[in-house]
This record gives structure tokens, C-alpha cells and sequence, in this order.
């Protein structure tokens, strides 16, 4: 929504949202002090707030007003009930399409932003136009046009990708209203790059997208598995395979698995779907790509232990990273979390340190408190936030790396090593160190589909 108003300054854009604090926080003067970590966002919103971009718990009246409303809530993964642990939780936007019916004055197109399930609209739809035609107080009947238009940025490069999208999807049955909300991205978007289909193409279209995309991630990583095994290198694989234009080079990095609010929800979402069709072995194909994943995480903390000799208890470890990737503060699904509490189990002190995750967070996610005294032997894992890679290293028997902040690239290995118990080890889950660097701090190195550095560390 910043980006529109930066980009479109006569339309006027109000972000509402019912929770105080955040809307609070959009507002504050530190613009450091966004609730979201963005790179670009602070400088975008300074120049549109107040101008064109408003953000307000006036619920009510933002709808009123708006002749276009975008949906933007939330929609995980259901925990309990129908479809617990698959299908999404689509309560916020019921709700949120139960208010626009209720205070939405005159003709207003509603635009499904949020992703969601194949077929939602037609739920949007039903809800709204049971309130189609009632007269508000003072004001003609109202109607609606559904539309969707599905959010295809990234974190961390949420502002390019806004900016320069790859293409801009719009999917919808009443052609002014769609030719409406292309407009507004004409002013920065080509023609060419915004399609128009029929709303459940757009619908679907979403889902798939992300699920290729953690497809590609769940394939890289089980090749890279079995680099390691084999004595190849999966950087060396990726890139091969990546020069065939038909496969192409992006989305080749093995890594810990892929975390983010999007991907495992909602391939979820595809399978509950597909299952509802009857589509088992559909639904199976692309369940195993979560599998993939889960035993991604699940393999990272076992060669941890098993690489510290068999055991992690009351040793400690420093956790070098905890967002789901670079350059953001979110953590959903961050596979540091499933790695964190693997080794918590096994009684690790954990020491995690990331640039931009609050201590809070960590808590929230690790389901336990902090805690500064030691395990002991006593078996129970503990854990606590650092303020610094140094502090984390600080006696630790291991530094794992699970984020790629750009910083973790050049690290001070030597340093580092000497505050280290030895024989003290580096697990790069990200491939960002510089192997010979941290071989010659004398430390031992295992690397995510490496399987050249880690025979001859003696370790696959
Ligand atoms: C993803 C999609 O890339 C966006 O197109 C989509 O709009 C968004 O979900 C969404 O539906 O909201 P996002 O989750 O923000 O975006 O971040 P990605 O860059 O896709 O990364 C997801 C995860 O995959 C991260 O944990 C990342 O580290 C991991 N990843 C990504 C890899 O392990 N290897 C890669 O090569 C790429």
C-alpha cells in the first residue's frame, strides 16, 4: 500500500487495522521503528505519510470511504477443528469481508490481497452481496465487484519487487472493476506485465507459484544431502543445472529448508484441497515436498550431534541467525526454530544471536523462557539471546549458521575460534563462510551440500 501511494500520489491510500499498537507504531515519528523490517519501506513511508498514505484504527470510516478495498489479513494455517494442521484459517477474512459489507458505502470493489484458497471469493462474494442493495443511513444502495489480485514479493526485497514486479496479476469477472484496479498499477507497471484472468486462475495461481517455488527448494536441498554423501559439491550442481535456461538459476540454494509464512502454508492448503477432490496422489506429490523439508531441519540438528561426538548435552552452541532469511525479522516457519528446539531437546545451551529478531520473539517461537544459568548435566536444554556473534561464540563447542545475513560472510573466524572450546566447529547451513578461512582458524567445517569440505574434515 506504501508503494502505491509513493507511486500514485492523486490517489489517496488508509491503512486501517483494529490493533492500536501497530497502527501506532505505523504512525511513529522513529521511522526505525516500523513493526516491520523491510529494506526501502522506512524511506517510502516517509515520503507518502501524511501525504497520500494514512494509517488509522478507524475502521469503519476507511471502508466507508474507499471506493477500493484491499483484503490484507492474515490466513494460516488452522490449528484446531476441520482441517487442523492443513487448511487455512480463513476467520480474518470472513470477518474483514463482514465489515466491508456492513460499512462499505456505494460501489466499492473489494480486492482480495490476502492468499487463500481456491474458490474463497465466491465466500467474499456471498457474504457481501448478501448486504448488496441495503441502504446505509444517509447513502444510495450499495454493490460490490470481488476481485483478486494475489501478492507475489518476497521479504527483504519487498519494495523491488513491488517496484519492478515480474507481472501483476488481476483476476476477476467484471472488467471495469479489473480495468479499475489495473490502472492504478499502470502508473508504474507495463501493460504487458498485467494479466487478467478469471478469479479462481488467480486464485490458484498463487498457491502454485509459491509451491514450484518450494519445490525447487525441497529438490536443491535432497540433491545436496546426497552431495554429501557422495563427495560432489551442490553449488557446483546448482550452477550447472541452472545455466539450462529451461531450469534456470534462481531458487537453487540449499539451505536449512525453507521458513516464511507462505510456502509450508500453503502447500498445506493445496493438499487439503487436492485431498477434498479426491486428488490423493496429487495431494501426496506435493506433501512430500513439506516432508522434504521437516527432514531437512530434523538431519541439521542430527549431524550436529552426531558430529559433537554423539552427544550436545549442557554443551554449548551458538546459533548464528534466527529469521526465516536475510534481511527481515519475521521468523514464521523459520527453520531455525525446529533446529533450535531439536537441539533444546538434547540439552544444548543454546547462545542465538541475530541482527534484527527481538529476544521476545525467540521466547514466542522457542515456546521456552530464557534462561542464563547453564544446563549442567543436568539434561535440560536452555537457551539465551546474545548481543553479538563474539558473545555468542564465548565458549561454545559449535556455531551454526542458519540465517544468511550478509555480515555472517566475513566473519573474524581466527578471533572467534580462540574464544572457542576446542576442538570447536563451524555448520554452515547457509554456505556463506569462506572455507578456507575458518579451516585455518583451526576449526572444523561442515557445509550444506558440500561433500568435498566435509570429507575432508572427515565428517560427511
Ligand atoms: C515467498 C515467495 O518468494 C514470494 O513470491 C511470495 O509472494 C511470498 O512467499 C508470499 O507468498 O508471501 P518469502 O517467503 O518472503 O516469499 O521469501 P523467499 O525468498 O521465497 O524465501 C522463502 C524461504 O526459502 C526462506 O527460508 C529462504 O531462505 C528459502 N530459500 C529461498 C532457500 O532455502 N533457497 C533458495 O534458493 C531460495
Amino acid at each position: 500500500m506504501a508503494v502505491i501511494a509513493d507511486r500514485c500520489p492523486q490517489i489517496q491510500v488508509t491503512v486501517v487495522d483494529l490493533n492500536a499498537d501497530r497502527i501506532a507504531a505505523w504512525n511513529s515519528s522513529d521511522l526505525s521503528r516500523l513493526p516491520v523490517y523491510e529494506p526501502g519501506l522506512d524511506a517510502v513511508v516517509g515520503r507518502c505519510r501524511g501525504r497520500n498514505l494514512f494509517f488509522s484504527t478507524e475502521v469503519e470510516r476507511g471502508i466507508a470511504e474507499a471506493d477500493m478495498v484491499f483484503l490484507s489479513v492474515n490466513t494460516p494455517t488452522k490449528t484446531k477443528g476441520l482441517g487442523a494442521g492443513q487448511a487455512s484459517d480463513l476467520r480474518w477474512v470472513e470477518a474483514s469481508a463482514r465489515s466491508v459489507a456492513a460499512y462499505a458505502q456505494g460501489h466499492t470493489i473489494v480486492v482480495e490481497k490476502s492468499t487463500l484458497p481456491v474458490r474463497t471469493a465466491a465466500a467474499v462474494q456471498a457474504i457481501l452481496q448478501a448486504a448488496q442493495g441495503k441502504t446505509a443511513a444517509s447513502d444510495e444502495s450499495k454493490s460490490f465487484s470481488v476481485l483478486s489480485n494475489p501478492e507475489f514479493l518476497a521479504e527483504g526485497t519487498a519494495v523491488a519487487d513491488l517496484e519492478r514486479p515480474d507481472r501483476v496479476l488481476i483476476g476477476g469477472e467484471d472488467s471495469a472493476a479489473i480495468e479499475a484496479l489495473a490502472s492504478i498499477y499502470a502508473h508504474w507497471v507495463p501493460d504487458e506485465r498485467i494479466l487478467r484472468t478469471n478469479l479462481w486462475s488467480s486464485e490458484l495461481s498463487k498457491l502454485t507459484a509459491n509451491a514450484f517455488l518450494a519445490q525447487r527448494i525441497s529438490s536443491i536441498n535432497s540433491i545436496a544431502a546426497f552431495c554429501e554423501s557422495t563427495g560432489a559439491d551442490v553449488r557446483e550442481v546448482a550452477r550447472a543445472i541452472g545455466m539450462d535456461s529451461r531450469i534456470g538459476p534462481k531458487f537453487l540454494q540449499a539451505g536449512p529448508g525453507f521458513g516464511g509464512s507462505c510456502f509450508q502454508k500453503d502447500i498445506l492448503n493445496l493438499v487439503y484441497l487436492c485431498r477434498h477432490y479426491g486428488l490423493d496422489e496429487v495431494a501426496a506429490y506435493w506433501q512430500s515436498v513439506v516432508d522434504l523439508n521437516t527432514w531437512q531441519q530434523h538431519r541439521i540438528a542430527r549431524l550436529v550431534v552426531n558430529n559433537l561426538f554423539g552427544t550436545v548435552t549442557g554443551k554449548r552452541l551458538a546459533v548464528l541467525g534466527f529469521a526465516f532469511k536475510a534481511d527481515t525479522n519475521d521468523t514464521r516457519e523459520a527453520p531455525a526454530i525446529r533446529i533450535c528446539r531439536d537441539l533444546l531437546e538434547e540439552g544444548a545451551e543454546l547462545a542465538i544471536y541475530d541482527p534484527k529478531v527481538a529476544p521476545d520473539q525467540m521466547v514466542r517461537d522457542l515456546g521456552l523462557a530464557a534462561s542464563s544459568a547453564g544446563p549442567g548435566l543436568s539434561g535440560e536444554g536452555c537457551w539465551q539471546a546474545s548481543a553479538s556473534v563474539a558473545e555468542a561464540v564465548q565458549g561454545a563447542d559449535a556455531a551454526l549458521i542458519l540465517t544468511e545475513w550478509q555480515a555472517f560472510r566475513a566473519l573474524p573466524w581466527p578471533q572467534l575460534a580462540q574464544q572457542m572450546r576446542q576442538p570447536a566447529w563451524v555448520f554452515d547451513a547457509r554456505a556463506v563462510v569462506d572455507p578456507e578461512v575458518v579451516r585455518s582458524a583451526g576449526l572444523r567445517l561442515w557445509r550444506v551440500g558440500d561433500g568435498s569440505v566435509n570429507q575432508r574434515t572427515g565428517n560427511g
